[in-house]
Order: C-alpha cells, then structure tokens, then sequence
C-alpha cells in the first residue's frame, strides 16, 4: 500500500524529492493544499481540520498505510487527531529535525526558523528536550519566507535582507545549529549557509528518511494539488520534474 504524503502547499516536495529518491520501488503520492497555503499564520483548530481533509484524501482514494506530514506546521499540531481518526500511523517531521540537531550541535545551543504556528506550538522545544536536557533552543517566526519561496524569491537582496532580519537575533545567542523547521526554507539552504558559513545547518527533508519503512511496490509517484497554477507549478518542475500535477477537490 502506498505512502501518503502531505503538506500545505508545494515546499513538502522537499520531502517528497527525498522519500523518491530513497524508496525507488515504493508507491508514493503526495498532496498539496495550495488552495489554501500557507497554514502557518492559521489557528490550531483549522490546521487540525485542514490536515484532517488532506490525510481523509490520501487514505480514501489511495488506502495509504503511513502517512507523512511534510509540513512542520501540521506535525506540531495534527498528528494525534490523524492517527486517532484513521487509525493509521502518522510520521511528522518534528522529532527527526530535533534529533539530527542534537547530534549535530557542540555547544548545545539550537536555532529553530519555522512559520509562527510552529514557533508558538513550542514542539521543537519540547522534541529538543525529550532528547537532552542540556540543550538550549532559540526559535524565530519568520513569515515572510514562505512567501519568498513560494514566489522562487530564493537568492538576491531581499531574501538576503529577509533571512538576516531574522536569523541574527538568534545567531547573537550563539547558536552553532540551524533547524529549517518548515519543509519550504531548504530552498533557501544554500543562502542560508552562505550568510552563517560556521552554523550547521539541517532539515526536515533529509531527516524523515531513515524514520520510513520502504516496501517493494511498482514506484507509482502521484502528486495531487488543490489548485493549479503560478509559482507552485514552476516549483513543482524545479524540485521533481516533470511528474505532472493533478488537481483534486477535498470533500
Ligand atoms: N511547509 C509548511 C511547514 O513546514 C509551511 C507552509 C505554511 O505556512 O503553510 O511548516
């Protein structure tokens, strides 16, 4: 059965990308709800009943036995009402940044960038201390970048502008580690390491991997949006190609 892959909008194809990539063989269909992204600025009421649509979808139309939030925003709130509801199990990308972070950081002072919903969820926070109690995480609401990225603003002046305003009031606590905790920012990676060149820098995509079970299937990649069009389809082709967008209704 095939792994059921979800987001709010196009920046879970981060995932996406990754899961392919690693699981050749494995069914996977993902879907995007670009009708109404962003959901990081959204109530935690409504991110529930959102991702609730998205998972009923997958399961219902393609009997998907894991499901995958590739949305930070929705594993900090959905995961239990998910699981509870469709009583399959739900992987979010939360634990898996918090525990390659902890690996990574020397001096046990973490950075997390995420959408205010994540940010105010506090689950980096509480995934970071479940692991260690020593470690110390510094977190930013950045709004504005899923935005940029949606609009592939991914390099010049204003991203530039944008990441500093809100990474160097974290980087001043003398963090030495990075979570990108929203699957849109590894496209903006590559600046952001080009701005704090000594901060290990990790995300959700490259983490999740070694959290999945692959099974031998006949490698079906699907990729469902709720809307069609604009910057989400040139983001679709620049991070997987030319596997084509179907547009579905959420019931
Ligand atoms: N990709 C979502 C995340 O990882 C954020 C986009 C949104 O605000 O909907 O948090």
């Amino acid at each position: 059965m095939p792994l059921g892959v979800f987001d709010s909008g196009v920046g879970g194809l981060t995932v996406f990308r990754e899961l392919i990539r690693a699981f050749p063989d494995t069914d996977i269909i993902y879907i995007g709800d670009t009708a109404r992204v962003p959901y990081g600025g959204r109530s935690q009421e409504i991110i529930v009943q959102y991702a609730l649509e998205l998972a009923r979808y997958l399961t219902e139309n393609y009997h998907t036995d894991l499901l995958i939030a590739a949305c930070n925003t929705i594993s900090s709130y959905a995961l239990p009402a998910i699981e509870g509801e469709l009583g399959i199990p739900a992987l979010g990308v939360i634990e898996p940044g918090a525990q390659s972070a902890v690996k990574l950081t020397k001096n046990n002072r973490i950075g997390v960038i995420g959408t205010s919903a994540t940010v105010t969820s506090g689950a980096y926070k509480q995934a970071v201390a479940r692991i260690s109690k020593e470690t110390e995480v510094f977190q930013a609401a950045c709004p504005l970048l899923v935005p940029l990225v949606e609009e592939g603003l991914l390099d010049g002046e204003i991203p530039r502008l944008v990441l500093k305003m809100y990474i160097e009031p974290i980087a001043e606590k003398g963090i030495d580690t990075l979570i990108l905790g929203c699957t849109h920012y590894p496209l903006l990676a590559p600046l952001i390491r080009e701005l704090y060149p000594n901060m290990a820098v990790t995300d959700s995509a490259e983490n999740i991997i070694s959290h999945v079970e692959a099974k031998k299937e006949s490698g079906l990649r699907v990729i469902a949006t709720t809307d069609t069009g604009g910057a989400a389809e040139s983001l679709k082709t620049k991070l997987v190609g030319g596997i084509p967008i179907t547009k579905v209704f959420l019931s």
